[in-house]
């Protein structure tokens, strides 16, 4: 083995202890073997089956039941079905079970219909941003269906109290995820109105204790306890014993310097010497996960004799359905399966058959700082709560072994205990819009006074003050200073007006559209400089995580590629180009592998395009091309991002750029056509930061535009900033 490894004293816990709670249900479970068995006898031995009782019973009793349990005991796939057989989806209602992640929405969506023998669609159907696969055409026959938290947001919008809902299951709660903490703040208000509805909150570790204390409430509400339909206010908390054998863990000696290649020999040692059972890596993101899949793949053809066995599958969100398919299918008999995993396989779904996990200790998180208002999604070091649910992977279907690639002192000493809730780590400038339109006209949920907004109607919206978004109950509060600098933006995006409320129609459109509130704004704005065409088409390519292929070795071809589409104006541009060049070639795969662009990521902008203009069209744009005017478009652009706009440091030789709200030190990425290019003014989409601050995405602008994109915001807070 390239690492010395020393084994680690301690054995992950399974589930945090949890008494003296409200209600604890908890009865060990025997563990099962594992071989080839029916669907329905899969189903009896989960460890959540022997809970079927007691959870129906709990839901039917109290508004919300807290749900604990390990990965792979059930809780997803199971609860849902529980309910339906309970008849809970009874009279034309639903049952809703939301996810943080689009992959884990799709998977168990097709896994629950395939344990029930419907077709997904049908009886089970899922929907995620830009895919709907329910029944909504012929006859509304969905009974389950699996979304994710963000789209349950939006369905707010048209129905504010979620009616068509009879238990919604906010899932893998632990996550933390920005969208389910709102979403958590704003369906305790709906509960409030709705006393039939009931809430489960599952998720594989959590303070069950204060995810409880959210949602109890001291407040009398219409009705007695006990009678019908009106159940206990006080959360009930069940937690459900796993079946997780023993684990051993193993610690690097000394710290690795390059993790993925850390990564690839630990996989070919364990493949060496270690017994049959697949193995789970977890890296950080695709590109560091396609890296390792390649160096597996040179290293198992030049090593002759592991050669045959390993079968390496990456696993992240950006995969087509057929590759994420693979991931779940069985593989020949005699050979092993490696799976190179984002943090999505730690909790949000289970494969079986894993008997080693290797850990890099990283995963790609979101950082933000409301001082700089930079907000970075960086590569950190995972939480302890992370690297043991990591660990409890190996032990699903008999004892394993875990390889960390860090010392035991650094776990012991350095981790933290618990990861921080995305919410305090976020702009928020999505989430103030997703919280204010759930809660518009929902609104009237407000029996407390604490989210004060009075009104009813769209056309009639009032005030939604400052005091009270600062001031929103949400699971975990998130800070006054990314508070306000989100409500600036939106106020200079002109979708905010001064007391904070919706404008109309420009907030409540933006609203509308399922992006970012920048992009939103872009679109809005392509509509009178008349370019709705490209921007909807940037739009949906920037939605996309990337159109190029890319393949370590070749960077140069890809760059020679890239130069074929080039725009002096800048990236946006560039994508117009190679949109325009995919279907002029009639959408050609072959197109696509001669320019290193990626096939599936076109087919599916094309998609989204299709789904963006029908909702630019629902709110009124006129579709209209600007033909070959970039200016216009670079306008649009510059009208939602203006607050991305940098300036190129005078005398700067190395092309440090400073952006113009806060003065920070920003550098146009490799990537970028503009790269060394560096025009005097740019505004960047996104900001990537590793030994420095890169811009991702760059358009040139005049800087006179965005005084008149948003004369508040720059001529209050940076009057000197721009030249006039
Ligand atoms: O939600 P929880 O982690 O408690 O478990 P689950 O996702 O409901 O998984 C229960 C069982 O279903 C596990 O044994 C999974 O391996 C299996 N499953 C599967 O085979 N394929 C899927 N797409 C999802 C779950
Ligand atoms: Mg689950």
């Amino acid at each position: 083995m390239a690492q010395f490894w020393k084994p680690g004293t301690e054995r992950p816990p399974l589930l945090d202890d949890d008494e003296g709670g409200i209600l604890l249900y908890s009865a060990s479970s025997s563990s099962s073997g594992y071989g080839y068995v029916s669907i329905e006898k899969q189903r009896q031995r989960l460890p959540v089956f022997k809970y079927r009782m007691a959870i129906l019973y709990l839901v039917e009793t109290h508004a919300t039941t807290i749900v604990v349990g390990e990965t792979g005991s059930g809780k997803t796939t199971q609860i849902p079905q529980f309910l339906k057989e309970a008849g809970w989806a009874d009279g034309g209602r639903v049952i809703a079970c939301t996810q943080p992640r689009r992959l884990a929405v799709q998977a168990v969506a097709s896994r629950v219909s395939e344990e029930m023998g419907v077709k997904l669609g049908e009886e089970v159907g899922y929907t995620i941003r830009f895919e709907d696969l329910t029944d909504r055409v012929t006859q509304d026959s969905t009974r389950i269906k699996f979304l994710t938290d963000g789209v349950l947001l939006r369905e707010m919008m048209e129905d504010p109290l979620l009616t068509k809902y009879s238990v919604i299951m906010v899932d893998e709660a632990h996550e933390r995820s920005i969208s389910t903490d709102v979403l958590l703040g704003l369906l305790k208000k709906i509960q409030r109105r709705r006393p039939e509805l009931r809430l489960i909150i599952s998720s594989a570790t959590i303070e069950a204790k204060s995810m409880a204390a959210f949602f109890h409430t001291s407040k009398k509400r219409r009705g007695l306890e006990g009678e019908d339909c009106v159940p206990k206010t006080e959360p009930a908390i069940l937690s459900v014993e796993g079946r997780g054998f023993n684990v051993q863990i193993f610690y690097v000696e000394e710290p690795v310097s390059d993790y993925i290649q850390a990564a690839v020999s630990t996989v070919m040692s364990i493949h060496d010497q270690e017994p049959m059972g697949d193995i789970l890596v977890f890296l950080t993101g695709q590109d560091d996960i396609d890296a390792a899949v390649r160096l597996l793949t040179e290293e198992a053809q030049n090593n002759r004799k592991s050669s045959s066995g390993l079968v390496v599958l990456p696993l992240y969100s950006g995969l087509s359905r057929a590759d994420q398919d693979l991931v779940f299918s069985p593989i020949p008999r005699g050979k092993r399966k490696v799976v190179i995993s984002t943090n999505i396989a730690e909790t949000s779904l289970t494969l079986e058959g894993v008997s080693y996990v290797v850990d890099s200790g990283f995963s790609k998180q979101r950082f933000y700082n409301p001082i700089s208002d930079i907000e970075n999604l960086v590569v950190a070091p995972i939480s302890k709560a992370s690297a043991r649910q990591r660990a409890g992977r190996a032990g699903r279907v008999r004892p394993g072994k875990c390889y960390r690639l860090y010392s035991e002192e650094y776990f012991v000493k350095e981790m933290s205990a618990e990861g921080i809730p995305e919410m305090q780590r976020s702009n928020l400038v999505s989430c103030v819009i997703q919280g204010c339109s759930g809660a518009l006209e929902g609104c009237l949920l407000n029996m407390e006074g604490i989210l004060d907004i009075r009104v009813g109607r769209r056309d009639k919206l009032k005030a939604l003050g400052i005091d009270n978004i600062l001031g929103f109950d949400w699971p975990a509060s998130p800070s006054p200073e990314a508070m306000i600098r989100a409500l600036e933006v939106l106020y200079s995006l002109g979708v905010l007006d001064d007391d904070a409320k919706l404008t109309s129609p420009a907030g409540f459109q933006v609203a509308e559209i399922p992006l970012e509130p920048m992009v939103s704004k872009m679109i809005l704005a392509s509509n009178q400089l008349g370019c709705s065409e490209e921007i909807i088409t940037i739009a949906a390519i920037l939605s996309i995580q990337s159109i190029w292929i890319s393949v370590r070795g070749q960077q140069k071809d890809l760059d020679e590629a890239k130069l074929r589409f080039a725009a002096a104006e800048g990236d946006h541009v560039s994508f117009l180009n190679v949109y325009k060049g995919f279907l002029r070639s009639g959408k050609s795969p072959k197109w696509c592998n001669k320019n290193f662009v990626n096939y599936q990521a076109m087919r599916k902008v094309v998609e989204i395009r299709e789904q963006l203009k029908r909702i630019a069209q629902r709110i009124g744009i006129v579709l209209k091309s600007c033909e070959s005017d970039m200016q216009v478009v670079r306008k649009a652009v510059t009208a939602g991002f203006f607050a991305n706009a940098c300036n190129l440091e005078a005398f700067s030789h190395n092309g440090m750029y400073k952006t113009i709200r806060s003065s920070q030190e920003v550098y146009i990425h490799p990537s970028s056509v503009l790269f060394r290019v560096n025009p005097k003014w740019v505004i960047y989409n996104s900001l990537v930061s590793t030994d420095r601050q890169y811009m991702r995405n760059v358009i040139s602008i005049n800087p006179s535009w965005l005084i008149e994109a948003a004369p508040h915001f720059y001529q209050h807070h940076h009057p000197n900033s721009i030249p006039h």
